[in-house]
């Protein structure tokens, strides 16, 4: 009997590797998939706005103004397609969004510039070395270092208000990359000093002995001392937010790949061990929204963060070896495959456009929870092309 069920359970295991496509096929799959939904999307989307989320209440795409955060992405989707597809059209869109989203080339509300300006711009001028768009990132950087407070070695994330006086947020990993590439691009040493003393501080506050991440901490401008570690968009101060824990991933692997600070290496495997080893990881490697999230394993996914951590593991995948890069490249194989599957991609001409559903931006505050969202899309397509320069081409 235990033979049998042995050689049954075999043969269904071999028909299913059997069944899977390929990852070749399967990322040809999904960018002709984002060439026809990203063309729908932008038939959907109102004058001089971008494309934020669908409400399933009334199955509308909302859109935003240029000055939410994730203003860039829907421009840096666009540009993934194109760098595949070579589509005339989509190219167009692309550079029709990032002459909407110009303007913050100024902005200085908040520290989400890298987030707007380098997904958008800066894989415009890496895809066509248009010199048109290097002032406009060499200025978003110049804006970015408004925000860098000298006593407390690090940018301010938020303004301050009546939740922190000073809040730094893991997130904000993620924008030190339009600084390091404007050191390189004719901006000088500041910007790179500035991204590097962002990280040390970081580094040295933000994260606990498991290697998980806080979400927020609030520093004393003053002392230059962290006066609270809590968080805004996790499940708790002490939990581990999923999204804040790809942010530090992808944040320290770039943070790399720039210094090449093995500091930088190790705490990104670590965090990389923190997630991937974590009991709380559902085996198809989509996590809750936290790791410490009420309700486990009832708890909501969050598609975003699993594009984001695929997308990570693969650029770290490419700094290690033996058996460990063999984890983060099959990990986030196992996520791209999940991720593609009709659990989390949604059907041609639904959804407003997006390609993913079931993202989770703050559920604290019941904002935009089990929905698309524009990340989810962008750092899913760039896995995919990850995938693709790395281990297909
Ligand atoms: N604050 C950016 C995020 O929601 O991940």
């Amino acid at each position: 009997m235990k033979k049998l069920f042995v050689a049954v359970m075999g043969c269904c295991m071999a028909c299913c590797l059997y069944a899977q496509p390929d990852m070749k096929s399967l990322i040809e799959d999904n960018l002709r998939f984002a060439e026809k939904q990203y063309a729908y999307m932008a038939s959907l989307l109102p004058k001089d706005s971008m494309p934020k989320t669908f409400s399933p209440k009334t199955q509308k795409l909302v859109s935003s103004d240029i000055q939410w955060w994730c203003s860039g992405f829907y421009a840096g989707s666009l540009w993934y397609i194109y760098e595949y597809t070579g589509n005339q059209n989509i190219r167009q869109e692309a550079e029709r969004a990032l002459q909407i989203i110009e303007p913050n080339r100024h902005y200085t509300g908040n520290h989400d510039l890298g987030f707007m300006m380098y997904c958008s711009y800066g894989n415009a001028y890496r895809i066509t070395n248009n010199p048109a768009y290097k002032p406009i990132l060499l200025d978003a950087a110049a804006a970015l270092t408004t925000r860098y407070r000298p006593s407390i070695k690090a940018i301010q994330s938020w303004d301050s208000g009546k939740s922190f006086k000073c809040p730094v947020i893991v997130d904000n990993m993620m924008n030190l990359e339009l600084l390091e590439w404007a050191s390189l691009n004719g901006g000088g040493a500041t910007f790179s000093n500035i991204a590097i003393t962002h990280a040390n501080t970081t580094l040295a506050n933000h994260f606990r002995p498991d290697y998980s991440a806080y979400h927020v901490l609030d520093y004393n401008l003053a002392t230059g001392q962290v006066s609270r570690k809590t968080t805004a968009q996790g499940a708790a101060d002490s939990s581990a937010w999923a999204r804040g824990q790809g942010w530090a991933l992808y944040g320290y692997t770039m943070m790399y790949r720039f210094t090449k600070d093995e500091r930088y290496l190790n705490l990104a495997r670590n965090l990389a061990g923190f997630i991937l080893n974590n009991p709380n990881l559902p085996q198809d490697k989509v996590p809750y929204w936290d790791f410490d999230a009420p309700g486990i394993p009832d708890a909501l996914r969050d598609a975003s963060a699993a594009s984001l951590f695929a997308s990570a593991l693969l650029e770290l995948s490419t700094f290690v070896n033996g058996a460990e890069k063999k984890q983060f490249v099959s990990s986030a194989e196992t996520m791209l495959r999940t991720l593609s599957s009709g659990a989390y991609r949604a059907e041609a001409g639904t959804n407003g456009g997006f390609l993913l559903m079931h993202s989770v931006g703050a559920l604290p505050y019941n904002s935009e929870v089990d929905v698309p969202l524009t990340y989810a899309d962008y750092y899913f397509l760039e896995a995919l092309l990850r995938y693709k320069k790395w281990y297909l081409d």
